[in-house]
């Protein structure tokens, strides 16, 4: 069990470990570029800064603290459905100095709020749960924070190791057969509010890429004219390809008869075995209606990820219940790319399915909603106002994700027409009528899912 006092300590480590990176990524470049507005898809990074500073005000200074407002003046300035992206530039914003001194002082206040919380009692506080909400969002902005350097043109001001090598797999599907499964959580004390209630879901067999699609994977569907064709496309994803004038992935640049791609500043080949990233729901959906595929449904890939066959339980990851080490999974910015399929045996679901953890959110062909007997807290607008629209879910978390928010009941979604993300994808399918009356577990075809 943990001790109150472990959680107090939990807590401040990753609030701090949150920050160490928002000053990373805010530090690596100057205030002219923290200003700036980098794409009309992203807020100016300084925006980013005292949005973090400001909801950790609301939620922590505020709501659990009960103390007075550090900067009431700013909260309209920092909410998120107030202004969109595109004219967050042209408000009066704080400076990068008053958004640091603003983050650091709104800290401050709560390294003392937390001293004080019982952690436990009223449901805000219970477990921690607004502490590790407010790391969560932090974190989140990071992530979106890192989208934005990589949107930002000039020269490399982030640097990292390149991810572990890959390896071939043992096979390039695998099948999940059928049967219920628990998806979702009642218990984990971070878990938000749409990743609950934990419940049973029937899934029909199916079978699943080992891996995720690689890049050279993917360019062959480029190179054999897959923009061309609107056989492959959904008649709304046809019209979006035509409109946006998409030929390839985000970043990726024609060079002569080879592709290159643009990361984070360095202009370099395109590594065949990395997961490709940069694609939209709409490419991802063409990529697997052209190799005879589908998309993954979203109780698909979390079954794939966290069914235990020997338990009949879910798992909090596809290895296990232990929170993410480096062995697992290519998590928290510690690499700057994908890693190459078969980089992080470790991190292997039971079944054989790899990095369905870390590397590229996944798209999956899954529409955003509640669970049954969903409940929104602590507010609607976390997740409520959102059910309906015309998101797709995304699962699994990105090489730039914190492994704090990358549980694998964790649930993200977005426009089916994002490329600026980290997003990538995986195929699935039906299975055959062959493989059904062999009753084969697992499914041994071509060896790196080309
Ligand atoms: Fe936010």
């Amino acid at each position: 069990m943990t001790t109150t006092e472990q959680l107090r300590t939990r807590v401040a480590d990753e609030l701090d470990r949150a920050r160490a990176r928002s000053v990373a990524l805010t530090d690596a470049v100057d205030d002219g570029d923290l200003v700036r507005q980098h794409s009309k898809l992203m807020s100016p990074l300084v925006w980013d800064l005292a949005h973090i500073g400001n909801q950790e005000e609301l939620w922590l200074v505020r709501d659990v603290g009960g103390r007075e407002p550090v900067r009431h003046d700013i909260d309209d300035l920092y909410d998120a459905f107030q202004h969109p992206r595109a004219d967050r530039p042209a408000l009066p914003l704080l400076s990068p100095t008053e958004a640091r001194g603003y983050v650091r002082e709104v800290r401050d206040k709560v390294l003392d709020v937390l001293d004080r919380s019982p952690l436990e009692g009223r449901r805000l506080e219970a477990g921690g749960f607004a502490f590790g909400m407010i790391v969560q969002h932090e974190q989140q902005h990071d992530e979106t924070m890192l989208a934005t350097h990589q949107l930002r043109r000039g020269a490399p001001v982030l640097h990292a190791p390149p991810p572990p090598p890959g390896r071939a797999l043992p096979t390039a599907e695998v099948l999940i057969p059928a049967g219920p499964f628990t998806m979702g959580t009642s218990i984990d004390p971070w878990a938000l509010d749409n990743e609950r209630p934990a419940h049973d879901v029937h899934v029909d067999a199916f079978v699943i890429d080992a891996a995720p699609v690689t890049n050279a994977a993917y360019q062959a569907f480029v190179d054999g004219g897959g923009y061309d064709d609107p056989r492959w496309w959904s008649p709304e994803g046809w019209a979006y390809r035509v409109k946006a004038d998409l030929t390839a992935p985000r970043f990726w640049l024609r060079d002569g008869d080879r592709w290159l791609r643009r990361r984070f500043g360095v202009v370099e080949p395109i590594p065949p075995d990395e997961p490709v990233v940069h694609v939209c729901f709409h490419e991802a959906a063409a990529y697997a209606a052209w190799a005879g595929k589908r998309l993954p449904t979203e109780p698909e890939w979390e079954k794939a990820a966290r069914f235990d066959p020997a338990t009949g339980r879910s798992r909090r990851f596809p290895w296990g219940d232990e929170d993410p080490g480096p062995e697992h999974a290519n998590l928290g910015q510690r690499h700057l790319s994908p890693a190459p399929v078969g980089a992080y045996p470790a991190g292997a679901s039971p079944a054989g399915v790899h990095q369905l953890v870390g590397d590229v959110w996944e798209w999956l062909d899954t529409g955003f909603h509640g669970y049954p007997g969903f409940e929104a807290f602590p507010y609607r607008e976390y997740s409520e106002v959102f059910f309906g629209g015309d998101y797709r879910m995304l699962r699994g978390g990105s090489f730039g994700t914190d492994p704090v928010a990358a549980r694998a009941t964790f649930r993200n979604w977005d426009h089916p027409i994002r490329r600026q993300i980290f997003a990538g994808f995986r195929c699935a399918r039906d299975v055959s009528i062959a493989e059904r009356s062999q009753g084969a577990v697992t499914v041994a075809t071509r060896e790196d899912g080309d």
